[in-house]
């Protein structure tokens, strides 16, 4: 069934529920997702985005609910990437007067993975495209998640169509923010924020500065993936705000990996130091737990205590992708430390503080490397480190609070 969000405005996407990975395997999506199109019916009927391969049929079905397919006079593509686009070339087969919209950019991208499309339209920030009794405005949002990425806004339904930005991982029949469990919802925007959007947290603040300059009013904001925010659509932006300014909590993530147990024992010796001072720890053991949900966990952690095994004089597989991660998603205003056990020669915790240094965060050395395994004399050196760097992450909150507040708050 297709469902309306707004006055002659339909979701006519497709529900994945079975899909567990995304961007290869970098990302897992535990709870599924949704690709959301968006039918909206001025005299000449336009598709906002489409669907992955796989779901044309799905798709098409709920736009025949609707309207006949052919009526459709305009095909906007918000964004290149397949999740959205896979569908253009068989919408443009059962809806042959259409033309298609992107940016610029988003000639590079469509123009790349359907060399069979021609005839682009491009537009950019300010244009607008008038269907007779409904308005689509433009603006493009380069980063957001790829240079080629732009919202579409429905002005007569103050209805934001922004692709990725606020979406969610989410497979459901509900279709809307005040018809789920929030608590699912909000974790999964979380993930989604902190997998995919940290490396542009500087352009989110930008995009949000330019809305707000741009004097839209929102009503409601329908993403591509996942549940659209009707309720209280400020929430979400405010929610990428803080994201994107790296407000975060008093909470250590404890990331690690472990071949005998030695590196464990001490990732747990440094949980109590944290919790010693009544700060949140939270140890994770990779490859047990997953390394999107521990991600997310960072998100609105001030610090991170990593640990590994030295094995060939390097770090374990895992721990090795996790900080490779973290060098690309580039969090900022964090605090980290590396620790680990080693046995006949040389050391991962060097390599990790060096990938944490890479990956933007404010390393403070431990001198927590241990031969073997540790002694309780060694777990007593770990626990102390781990009250001194809660005490380094409470004073960093305090300070970015200040920060934030300003001088009177
Ligand atoms: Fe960037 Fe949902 O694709």
């Amino acid at each position: 069934m297709p469902v309306q969000v707004a006055d002659k405005v339909y979701w006519v996407g497709a529900i994945d529920w079975n899909v567990r990975n995304f961007h290869g395997y970098t990302y897992t999506t535990p709870r599924g997702t949704t690709y959301n199109a968006y039918l909206v019916l001025g005299e000449e009927p336009a598709l906002v985005d489409t669907v992955a391969r796989g779901f044309e049929e799905e798709m098409m079905a709920r736009i025949r609910e609707v309207i006949d397919p052919a009526r459709i006079r305009h095909l906007i593509a918000n964004h290149g990437e397949p999740d959205h686009s896979a569908a253009i070339p068989y919408v443009l087969a059962h809806a042959p007067q259409a033309s298609l919209y992107c940016t610029s950019k988003g000639t590079e991208s469509l123009g790349a993975y359907y060399p069979e499309l021609q005839g682009f339209r491009v537009v950019k920030t300010g244009d607008t495209l008038p269907l007779g009794g409904k308005t689509l405005q433009f603006i493009e949002a380069p980063m957001l998640h790829w240079p080629d990425s732009m919202f579409t806004y429905v002005q007569e339904d103050r209805l934001l169509l922004p692709n990725d930005a606020f979406g969610q991982h989410l497979a459901t029949s509900q279709r809307f923010d005040d018809q789920v469990e929030a608590g699912q919802l909000w974790e999964e925007a979380a993930r989604y924020y902190a997998n995919i959007l940290t490396p542009y947290s500087r352009m989110v603040l930008r995009k949000l500065d330019e809305v707000g300059k741009l004097g839209l009013a929102i009503d409601t904001i329908a993403p591509s993936h996942g549940i659209i925010w009707r309720r209280n659509p400020g929430s979400i932006l405010g929610a990428y705000r803080r994201w994107a300014s790296g407000e975060a909590k008093e909470r250590v993530v404890i990331a690690y990996e472990t071949m005998w147990g030695s590196t464990e024992k001490m990732a747990r010796a440094l949980a109590e130091g944290v919790a010693d001072e009544g700060v949140e720890a939270l140890l994770r053991g990779l490859p047990m737990a997953d390394r999107t949900d521990v991600i997310k966990e960072l998100l609105e952690a001030k610090g991170l205590l990593v640990g590994s095994s030295t094995h060939n004089q390097h770090m374990l597989l895992n721990i090795a992708a996790f900080v490779e991660d973290l060098k690309g998603l580039r969090f900022t205003h964090k605090i980290g430390a590396a620790f680990g056990s080693y046995g006949w020669a040389g050391t991962a915790v060097g390599h990790l503080e060096e990938s944490l240094r890479e990956a933007g965060f404010d390393v403070m050395v431990s001198d927590l490397a241990f031969r073997w395994a540790p002694s309780a004399a060694d777990l007593e050196r770990a626990r102390e480190f781990g009250r001194r760097f809660a005490r380094e992450v409470r004073q960093a909150v305090a300070q970015s609070l200040g920060a934030h507040h300003g001088p009177e708050g």
